[in-house]
């Protein structure tokens, strides 16, 4: 990414490996940048339920604790033209805040923030799909989108 990034960001991570393409590319950004990485696979993050009967469950921590970035950046490989199963069920979680009256004032901060994402796939480009999903999803939440950077891989998925 050639622009000055914010002091108050944070990578949002998650990948199926840890020592993997994604995690290389995350990391490298974290220490030019001097930002934190947050590894979703670390926490419990079950699947978006109606019924919100979660058991050991990480989500309101992790995502509230993301609030105070003003810059998220998500890092993630392209699975399928999309993107990681915990990643989704982070995204799918925010739901969480939608759905309950006291919890929307915490989701409307999101509309004064900014996001940016760091991708790896084996394709030289991100699939439209798979940008398109993040910037569909945090762009309805209110979020600006600022950057996006890719690297790809000669192995075939
Ligand atoms: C389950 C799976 C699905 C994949 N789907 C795609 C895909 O749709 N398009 C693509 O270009 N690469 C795809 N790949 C390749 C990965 O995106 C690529 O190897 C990436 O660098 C892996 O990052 P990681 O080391 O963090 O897992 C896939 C890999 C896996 C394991």
């Amino acid at each position: 990414m050639q622009y000055k990034i914010k002091k108050n960001s944070v990578i949002i991570y998650s990948s199926a490996r840890r020592e993997g393409n994604t995690s290389a590319h995350a990391n490298s950004y974290a220490e030019q940048n001097d930002i934190r990485v947050i590894c979703l696979d670390d926490y419990k993050i079950p699947p978006y339920c109606y019924s919100k009967n979660y058991k050991n469950d990480d989500f309101y921590t992790v995502f509230e604790s993301l609030l105070d970035y003003e810059h998220w950046i998500f890092a993630s490989p392209v699975y399928w033209y999309n993107t990681t199963v915990q990643m989704k069920s982070f995204i799918d979680r925010i739901t969480d805040y939608m759905d309950d009256e006291n919890l929307k004032p915490k989701l409307r901060a999101l509309r004064t923030k900014e996001f940016s994402l760091l991708s790896n796939a084996s394709s030289f480009e991100a699939p439209d799909a798979f940008v398109q999903m993040f910037k569909q999803t945090f762009g309805y939440l209110g979020m600006r989108f600022v950057n996006h950077s890719h690297k790809n891989t000669q192995s075939v998925a």
